[in-house]
């Protein structure tokens, strides 16, 4: 939510060309906010800056009809509105009244107001709506007593506000500096050659460095092109860990494909198959890494809480199924968003799941500080290496599931489901709830999954033209039961996020109790039934929801196995997926309906990797 890119490099190197550095990485970050965007330079003792509304590509024209001084300080943004309408006046960077420092903000200052009212008594005129303009104004107000020192106003300053920011601060009396603070909001340092970079994600600088610093709670950060200061908001040195990425600037790429969403779901075996890589030790047993949980705090987990949002939310009401049914451990899965609001019975005894793809969503990070806070032990299933959740966790489960830039998840939800399996395995070994070649025969299930992936993905074509077909359809309904469920969830939130359709997904078993009421003639019905060798029960009685659908004029489209004829008398369409059993099925089932989506949206005209209002990673509350 909001990209933010700051750059250093030195003078006189041509290559060090502050604005094509610093729109590139806007470029790169655009899938985090794209109502605005803004750059401020800094060039011959002045602050030069530009913004505009709307997409990169309106300040790039913008950008394009101008003599740009040549520059190798910069800063740029790219907005998520939160305080103020996406206007130009609103976009970043804010620039103080005497036009020496510029600002760029993520996050939420939640004393904004009071702010507002303390500055306007001194007499400054704030210009936008935001509650970011502030900063710049106090920053420029505490430098002159800090003999110009940019880093320690960022700090007095800092140490003034609440909520959650990452701030980066350019001084126009100083070409060799740029100053970052971090609090909550992701902020991250490149460490170049004679030059440097500050962002919100390693995306915006990936093709000019691969060493990274990741910013800690309440630090602040002075990056010039020789080197790098970090101290706490107090101005005490903090350590740093430096990191190496281990993802190259092609994995941030199209990679031949139109979209990034087309790319993300044809990735999902291999993402698959990296999720699973190394997990089964030489001895046949699961090792997860990065546990810093003791097989004997595992062994006294009594309750199991998955907290996420989005996709990532539906991805651990798929787990709850496995993970109760092989450890006998009560799970529950909360919208992160709710969770500390209700009071919830957490303990030392009970186990948090986080699961994010992005590591930085704020709800979630949130909901699983508290969680910690009252005792709980917390594992993160996380797909971002060196994000918040991750480092604030007692145990972590990385997906390796490779950047997803797509705003609608697809293969974070597919990997996060197997690393949520395989925290439910390692709990039944550790706990002794199965035996070991029950364990290993899952284990083997699971290593098949990337084959059966594959084979949806070659016959998705038929997918594609049925969603074409049905691109004026004004409401799409979903049915599933058991993992069906939240894999009819799913289906309906990629409906809504990418075709802005009305799409809901229904527990097949409840829709006799309403939601049949909204059956009218040729209203689509996506069914995932469950596999036929599976509970017959629940194939018999889904089946019968079909039935129950078409009675009333539904349009019945059929995810079904290869084999299961009982379907055909009663579907409209059939969507053929390779046999799986059960718990396995979501992997597979949720496919075809990411292609779906991918597809109507497309038919509609509609930007499929950055669908209105929406961002990838969501940092406020
Ligand atoms: C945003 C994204 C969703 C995502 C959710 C959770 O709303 O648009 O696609 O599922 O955040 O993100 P996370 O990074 O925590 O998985």
């Amino acid at each position: 939510m909001c990209g933010i890119v700051g750059y250093v490099g030195t003078p006189g190197v041509r290559s060090h060309n502050a604005l094509e550095m610093v729109v590139s990485g806007l470029r790169r970050l655009e899938y985090r906010g794209y109502d605005s965007a803004g750059v401020a330079l800094v060039a011959d003792a002045q602050l030069w800056t530009e913004k505009r509304a709307g997409k990169i590509s309106n300040l790039v024209e913008a950008l394009g009809g101008q003599e740009v001084p040549v520059s190798h300080t910069g800063i740029g943004h790219t907005r998520w509105a939160t305080h103020g309408g996406p206007t130009d006046r609103n976009a970043h960077p804010h620039v103080s009244s005497d036009s020496r420092v510029a600002i760029i903000h993520n996050g939420i200052i939640e004393n904004f107001a009071e702010l507002r009212e303390e500055l306007r008594e001194t007499g400054v005129v704030l210009t936008s709506e935001t509650d970011s303009e502030v900063a710049a104004h106090l920053v420029a107000a505490v430098l002159p007593e800090v003999d110009g020192d940019l880093a320690e106003a960022l700090r007095q300053v800092s140490r003034r506000l609440e909520g959650a920011f990452t701030l980066v601060a350019v001084d126009a009396d100083r070409p060799d500096v740029i100053v970052g603070a971090r609090r909550n909001s992701p902020l991250v340092v490149g460490i170049g050659e004679n030059e440097a970079f500050l962002a919100s994600d390693v995306a915006a600088f990936i093709e000019h460095t691969r060493e990274a610093i990741e910013l800690g709670q309440d630090q602040v950060v002075e990056v010039r092109a020789t080197g790098v200061t970090v101290t706490d908001f107090a101005g005490n040195p903090a350590e740093v860990t430096p990191y190496t990425i281990d993802w190259d600037a092609a994995a941030a790429e199209k990679g031949g494909y139109d979209l990034f969403m087309l790319k993300e779901i044809a990735e999902q075996p291999r993402a698959v198959a990296d999720t699973l890589r190394g997990r089964v030790g030489r001895d046949g047993r699961l090792a997860l890494d990065d546990m810093r949980i003791s097989d004997a705090e595992f062994r006294e987990v009594r309750k199991i809480i998955v907290v996420a949002c989005g996709t990532a939310f539906h991805a651990g009401l798929v787990a709850k199924y496995a993970i109760e049914h092989w450890t006998r451990i009560p799970c529950e899965v909360e919208l992160a968003s709710e969770f500390r609001y209700r009071d919830p019975i957490v303990d030392a005894r009970t186990l948090v799941i986080a699961v994010s793809q992005s590591g930085e969503t704020m709800d979630t990070l949130m909901a699983m500080r508290y969680a910690r806070e009252q005792g709980a032990r917390v594992l993160a299933i996380c797909n971002t290496v060196g994000s918040t959740m991750p480092r604030e966790s007692d145990a972590v489960l990385y997906t390796n599931a490779g950047p997803e830039i797509a705003v609608a998840s697809t293969k974070a939800f597919l990997t996060q489901i197997v690393a949520a399996y395989l925290v439910g395995l390692y709990l039944a070994q550790v706990r002794g709830n199965m035996f070991g070649d029950e364990i290993r025969a899952i284990e083997r299930e699971l290593e098949e999954m990337p084959n059966r992936v594959d084979l949806v993905l070659d016959t998705v074509e038929g997918v594609r033209a049925l969603a074409r077909e049905l691109a004026d359809a004004t409401s799409v309904l979903f049915i599933g039961r058991h993992v069906g469920f939240p894999v009819a969830l799913e289906g309906a939130l990629k409906l809504k996020e990418l075709a802005y359709m009305h799409a809901e997904g229904f527990a097949a078993g409840e829709l006799k109790h309403g939601p049949i009421a909204l059956i009218e003639d040729g209203v689509p019905v996506v069914v995932v039934m469950p596999p036929k060798g599976g509970r017959q029960s629940l194939h018999g009685k889904i089946l019968s929801n079909i039935q129950e659908v078409r009675a009333r004029g539904a349009r019945t489209i059929v995810i079904a196995e290869e084999g299961d004829e009982s379907v055909v008398p009663f579907a409209d369409h059939v969507i053929r997926i390779p046999p799986t059993p059960t718990l396995m099925q979501p992997l597979v089932a949720t496919v075809p309906l990411q292609v779906f989506a991918c597809e109507m949206a497309t038919a509609r005209g509609l930007d499929v990797d950055q669908p209105r209002n929406l961002a990838k990673s969501v940092t406020v509350e």
